[in-house]
């Protein structure tokens, strides 16, 4: 089973390295897909983001980084997939997750959505918490690895 586990990851957090490492295990082949989110004006440019996620997740190997733009479904066209893996924090999650995953098998009925429950220890972490807290000048590295650490701190001193 070769499973897809897209998002914006700007940027990459343990969070998400957890929902990586544990979906891989299940996967022949885990494809992570980060979105060209222009509008969504990021802090780290996608090749950023890529080399950001492959330099923390260099210990997997049947893992592969890729890209898109547009629609997720699309991705289906391309690649030998049978899922798309997102992980649950916590019930707020539920509404989005729920609904895209309808519309994702409504555009494609092949299409499933598995949930991962994320462990508790990152239940409140999401890397919009994390550039906040850090824009703030708090101590983030117990959130994400340390070339993400070191990442940001450079975006910062700009
Ligand atoms: O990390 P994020 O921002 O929670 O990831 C959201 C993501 C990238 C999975 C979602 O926005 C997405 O799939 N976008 C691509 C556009 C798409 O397919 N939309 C239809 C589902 S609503």
């Amino acid at each position: 089973m070769n499973l897809v586990y897209p998002g914006s990851f700007d940027p990459v957090t343990y969070g998400h390295i957890d929902i990586i490492e544990r979906s891989s295990k299940l996967a022949d082949k885990l494809y992570v897909a980060v979105l060209l989110n222009n509008n969504k004006n990021p802090m780290f440019s996608l090749k950023e983001r890529m080399d950001l996620i492959k330099s923390s997740t260099s210990h997997i190997s049947n893992l592969e980084i890729i890209c898109f733009e547009g629609l997720l479904v699309e991705l289906f066209d391309h690649y030998d997939l049978q899922a798309v893996v997102r992980g649950l924090r916590a019930v707020s999650d539920f509404d989005i997750e729920f609904q895209m995953a309808q519309i994702n098998r409504e555009m494609n009925k092949e299409v499933e959505t598995l949930f991962m429950m994320t462990r508790l220890e990152y239940s409140y972490l999401s890397s919009s918490v994390v550039k906040e807290l850090s824009s703030h000048g708090a101590k983030i590295n117990k959130f994400v690895p340390p070339e993400v650490y070191k990442a940001m701190k450079e975006k910062e001193k700009r």
